[in-house]
């Protein structure tokens, strides 16, 4: 019965977002998505985000200091950093290089960027978290990902490429929205929005478990916590947060 509940509103709701449907069989959104839509739309959540999210974001990053090499100096890798949502949650003289596959966030980055001179910003690298070819082996203190595992082609590519470039000792920050206990109405609502949230929101999945993926990643130690964190949005309000040590 509940499986036909689901059916009939994930229907309902493709038929509601049958413009887009039509615009992306004609090959039109997933440009405009990704040129216009989504870069915008990213500007505009992040700071309510991390307003919502603030509490665990600091507590997260509050010991990234600790994994800082002999000098003191802390390099550090953002996978798909977007508009730099996570800058100022960084320790001063941070060495950041960004990774990501869309080129479009450069507005709400230079902001960012802007607000953030406290960071030392060394590149900016368009390339998918599951190919860091342009990244030496070993020679990150730190890789941070937020928000991200839920649209990457492979979990287990990047998990590896993060432990490739990772100096052994070194730390994988993550704080990622995932599938909410199967026996929630969170639950019941992401396998109704889940298609349609996809094509919407720039192959953003509802519904992956990727604490999974780290667990069976080669990772010597991982912290990990299921939170909630306080959205509108309810699909995206079961939370992983944690760090995994190489
Ligand atoms: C929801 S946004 C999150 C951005 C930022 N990390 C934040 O917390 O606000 C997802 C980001 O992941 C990027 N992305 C998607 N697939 C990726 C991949 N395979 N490798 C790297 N970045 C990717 C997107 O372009 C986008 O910038």
């Amino acid at each position: 019965m509940e499986k036909a509940v689901v059916l009939f509103l994930r229907v309902s709701i493709q038929l509601l977002a049958l413009p887009i449907y039509l615009l992306s069989f004609l090959g039109m959104w997933e440009p405009f998505c990704k040129k216009i839509f989504f870069p915008f739309l990213l500007e505009k959540l992040t700071a309510s985000y991390n307003r919502r999210a603030s509490g665990h974001k600091q507590e997260l990053f509050g010991n990234l200091q600790e994994f800082a090499g002999p000098a003191g100096e802390l390099t550090l890798l953002e996978i798909g950093t977007g508009t730099g949502a996570n800058f100022q949650f960084y320790p001063p003289g941070c060495k950041i290089t960004c990774t990501d596959t869309n080129l479009n966030f450069q507005r709400g980055l230079s902001k960012s960027m802007a607000q953030n001179q406290h960071l030392q910003f060394q590149r900016f690298l368009v390339a998918p978290g599951e190919d860091l070819n342009q990244v030496a082996d070993s020679s990150m203190d730190a890789v941070v990902c937020t928000l991200v595992l839920c649209s990457v082609q492979s979990i287990e590519g990047v998990l590896k490429e993060v432990l490739r470039v990772l100096r052994p000792g070194g730390a994988f920050y993550f704080l990622e929205h995932v599938a909410a206990d199967p026996s929630s109405w969170t639950y019941f609502w992401q396998q109704v929005f889940y298609p349609t949230w996809k094509l919407v929101f720039d192959g953003c999945c509802l519904t992956r478990e990727p604490w999974k993926n780290l667990e069976q990643a080669k990772f010597s130690e991982i912290k990990l916590r299921h939170i909630q964190v306080p959205l509108y949005w309810a699909p995206v309000q079961s939370h992983i947060v944690g760090y995994a040590i190489k």
